[in-house]
């Protein structure tokens, strides 16, 4: 066949192919381009889950008349003139491919009328054969209408699913978007019925669209997320983690309000779960990254689904560490929810002062002093003496809480702190204690377990990654790339506790490793991290292998079922858990405490009715 140049149209469907994959895709491309013209309301109409029918009105500025047949031709834009703009560019759209491509694989029409515009403009395209534009009455804005998508590609047509299947891809993406923009309103219906409706602007706070598109559960359980800093700002909302998926299906992430899957950004926030998350579990999430546009390039996919950051490293490391904090906060006696809760990172009881109620304000058979705690500290003793070594030189038999740590507020009324005052102890398991609201239930070798962690932790930080020299030096083969990121990486591994050199193109020599995991298998660990440095830039292994030892160690340290505690022991136990950070699950994930108000009691008794 001789080289030729291929038509308009059949470039337009080549390009389809990569822009228009499902009915799904033609929703997100004309609502983007309705939200880019300014639209607070958006109505989309559908039938038979948008494969027979999509349609999509908005009240945007509209297009001039004569610009109709320019909107429907190949790599004609309105919001980009230069290289210099895509660099910087805001709009969700720019590349001038969406409404040629849709208009090549169905039958199309595009209608508009500007505010100062007579009457309004229409235009009829199928399959690609562009007709004339001709006036039609219509409101200000723009509606597109895609009739039988893909009845002229019979090989795409074959792909589609159910209507059920595609109806669902539609509504879940009209999810995500509408968790990024509150205030636009969206007005769905299928088949000639109203189906869902998501309000806009003035009537509608940012936390309440999180109830509208998530539901109550995961906004009872969320903690706002607000940080900003080096011109970067994450905000947001993730779910505390007793509210964990066995799927990644609540994971949504935006940046500059472009929803995006971010492979860099993901592991990030995976990496600040890990301490907290009970194993094989999925966080849920809804997180908004914005920053400078000359800092992350969008034009990396046509359907832009994915970014490219300049700095990928420092925007993990920013991700990672904001969110470690705010779960961090995450203490036993701290409500999730959204509703006018401050965000985390104000930490709602870090800000008054924390003071022991007075023994004279507690009923008689609650007073306890403070002498009366320690005899529930870790008790390092217990542990088995495998580990004692590791103990060495680590200030962790003092059952004190560290100075340093924010203590909490009084309950405000009352003096009550928020975990309560222990009343009793059920089946050797759990402590019931009485606050202000109601009663509360501790699991207290989930709790006392926690507790002790986050103390080795604290001990151990800065000690736990020195270098243990090895008397014979160890060699590991490893791929040639994991060798040369040895290498490269030679500092960062050091600062590790691995002393590694290359000797061959395939081998590494080890002569340290780090002093807390010298027992366990260090050749596996340093190929993991070799395989972070090579994927991420950064590795968090060898502290994940070090918490891993030191959760083990506080579980055989922590109190056994059937202990009998005394109250005051109990209520040190209570006190412990509102300062230690993550109380409020223990080291595999599961909640250590639950709360039932007093209202929610009196139902059980179907009082006050
Ligand atoms: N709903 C709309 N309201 C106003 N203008 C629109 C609308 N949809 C499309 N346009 C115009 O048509 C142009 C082409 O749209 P499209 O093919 O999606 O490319 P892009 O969005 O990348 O510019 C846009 O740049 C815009 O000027
Ligand atoms: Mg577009």
């Amino acid at each position: 066949m001789p080289i030729r140049q291929l038509p308009d149209t059949l470039i337009n469907q080549i390009a389809a192919g990569e822009v228009v994959e499902r009915p799904a895709s033609v929703v997100k491309e004309l609502v983007e381009n309705a939200l880019d013209a300014g639209a607070l309301r958006v109505d989309i109409d559908l039938e038979e889950g948008g494969i027979r029918l999509i349609r999509i009105r908005d009240d945007g500025g509209g297009i001039a008349p004569e610009e109709l047949p320019l909107a429907v031709s190949r790599h004609a834009t309105s919001k980009i003139a230069s290289l210099d703009d895509l660099e910087t560019v805001a709009t969700l759209g720019f590349r001038g491919e969406a409404l040629p491509s849709i208009a090549s694989v169905s039958r199309f029409s595009l209608s508009s009328r500007r505010a100062h515009d007579e009457h309004g403009s229409t235009l009829q395209v199928d399959g690609g054969r562009v007709g004339e534009v001709t006036p039609r009455q219509h409101a200000q804005g723009t509606t597109v209408e895609v009739r039988e998508l893909f009845y002229n590609v019979p090989a795409r047509r074959k792909f589609l699913r159910a209507e059920r299947t595609e109806l669902s891809h539609i509504e879940e993406w009209l999810r995500s978007l509408a968790l990024a923009r509150p205030d636009v309103e969206l007005r769905v219906s299928h088949n000639g019925r109203a189906s869902r409706r998501y309000k806009g602007g003035g009537e509608i706070e940012p936390t309440l669209r999180l109830h509208e598109t998530l539901g109550e559960e995961f906004a009872s359980h969320a903690l706002r997320v607000e940080h900003s800093g080096a011109g970067l700002r994450l905000h947001g909302w993730i779910a505390q983690p007793a509210y964990s998926r066995a799927s990644a299906d609540q994971q949504y992430v935006y940046v500059n309000g472009r929803s995006v899957r971010d492979r860099n950004i993901a592991h990030a926030v995976k990496m600040a779960y890990q301490d907290v998350m009970y194993h094989g579990r999925q966080p849920a999430y809804v997180l908004f990254l914005e920053l400078d546009p000359a800092r992350v390039d969008v034009n990396v996919h046509p359907a832009k689904h994915e970014v490219r950051f300049r700095e990928s490293r420092m925007i993990h490391d920013f991700v990672y560490r904001t969110l470690q904090e705010a779960l961090a906060g995450t203490r036993a006696g701290v409500a999730g929810g959204v509703e006018g809760e401050a965000p985390v990172q104000s930490m709602p009881f870090a800000q008054a002062a924390y003071g022991m109620p007075a023994p004279s304000t507690m009923p008689q058979h609650l007073q306890w002093t403070g002498s009366q705690q320690s005899p529930l500290g870790l008790r390092v003793a217990d542990a088995p003496s495998a580990y004692a070594a590791l103990y060495a030189g680590a200030p962790t038999r003092s059952a004190e809480p560290a100075p340093a740590m924010p203590m909490p507020a009084n309950d405000a009324e009352g003096g009550i702190p928020p975990l309560g005052y222990a009343v009793a102890q059920l089946h050797g398991i759990y402590i019931l204690a009485e606050n202000a609201q109601g009663l509360i239930v501790v699991d207290m070798h989930a709790a006392h377990e926690r507790i002790g962690y986050e103390r080795l932790k604290t001990a151990h930080d800065g000690i736990g990654l020195t270098a243990q020299p090895l008397l014979v030096p160890m060699t590991l083969a490893v791929a040639e790339r994991e060798a040369d990121v040895a290498e490269r990486e030679a500092t960062t591994l050091t600062d590790l506790g691995f002393d590694v050199t290359r000797s061959g193109p395939q081998s590494l020599s080890v002569r340290s490793v780090p002093a807390l995991l010298a027992h366990a298998e260090p050749g596996a660990l340093l190929r993991d991290v070799l395989a972070d440095l090579r994927e991420h830039g950064q590795t968090r292994r060898v502290s994940a292998a070090r918490d891993e030892l030191l959760s083990t160690m506080a579980c055989h340290g922590a109190v056994r079922a059937n202990r009998r505690l005394t109250l005051p022991e109990m209520n040190a136990l209570l006190r412990d858990m509102e300062i230690t950070e993550r109380s409020g699950q223990c080291n595999h994930g599961r909640p250590t405490w639950a709360h039932f108000g007093l209202a929610e009691i009196d139902k059980w008794f179907l009082r006050g009715r």
